[in-house]
């Protein structure tokens, strides 16, 4: 069984507010993409190709001797679909994507990803339970009051992380139509496929803003992962 792991990193990381693209902001020493590479290969997977800005091809490739480097889009899904150009079709058995801001999940959630996958899922996400009450709200004309409207029963639904596993065909088809989507199972999802979930781990959440940066930075340093 091969696996090959794309990584969208080609984001401006507007959120995060670093001054520069997130995956090339340092976590304890190393950049967050190259925690999220490592972390791949720790987990056995065989090729890794990795999205990242016009302007960093050169310096990924260097810093990255291990993995193809391409350019990425202006959109997740076209960075997405810029690695799997790279990879062509039938190139493996597993396909996962993984966003390069999940830098610190744990090497088993790739390993239950995968097993999901060789057992006969099309398509697999790894997803934690929503521990917050949720309420559904509308926003006044003002834009500044909102209200709301309902009290949403959070018991079946799920935080869906990556890596996120697909069998070749599976991928190819979810990315056949041109369209953005914040995760590439949602795609395969409209494409008509079932989605299976296995658990993911509140690690591999996504740094997305400065809070989750000073989180990671501080489990790093008091875990050593
Ligand atoms: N990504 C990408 N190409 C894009 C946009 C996003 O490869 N055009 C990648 C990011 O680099 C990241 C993953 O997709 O690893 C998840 O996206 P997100 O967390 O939204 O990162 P950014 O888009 O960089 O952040 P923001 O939305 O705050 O600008
Ligand atoms: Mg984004």
């Amino acid at each position: 069984m091969t696996t090959v792991a794309l990584i969208p990193a080609a984001g401006s990381g507007t959120r995060l507010g670093a001054g520069m693209p997130k995956a090339f902001v340092d976590l304890g020493g190393r950049t967050i993409l190259e925690r999220s590479v490592d972390g791949v290969f720790a987990a056995g997977v065989d090729e890794v190709v990795v999205a990242v800005p016009a302007e960093l091809l050169d310096a990924t490739r260097s810093m990255l001797p291990r993995v193809h480097v391409v350019i990425g889009g202006s959109v997740r899904s076209d960075s997405v679909r810029a690695c799997l150009a790279e990879v062509g079709p039938s190139a493996s058995d597993v396909v996962l994507i993984h966003d390069a801001a999940r830098a610190l999940t744990p090497p088993e959630v790739f390993t239950r990803v995968i097993d999901a996958v060789s057992q006969g899922s099309d398509v697999v996400v790894p997803a934690v339970p929503v521990t917050d009450t949720l309420k559904r709200v509308v926003t006044q004309q003002s834009g500044a009051v909102e209200t709301v409207v309902a009290t949403v029963d959070r018991t079946p639904l799920r935080a869906v992380q990556t890596p996120q596993g697909f069998r070749p065909e599976a991928l190819r088809r979810a990315h056949a139509a041109a369209g953005d989507a914040t995760d590439d199972a949602g795609l395969a999802e409209a494409a008509g496929y079932a989605v299976h979930v296995v658990p993911g781990d509140l690690m591999a959440f996504k740094i997305t803003t400065a809070w989750d940066l000073r989180i990671a930075r501080m489990l790093l340093e008091s875990t050593g992962v």
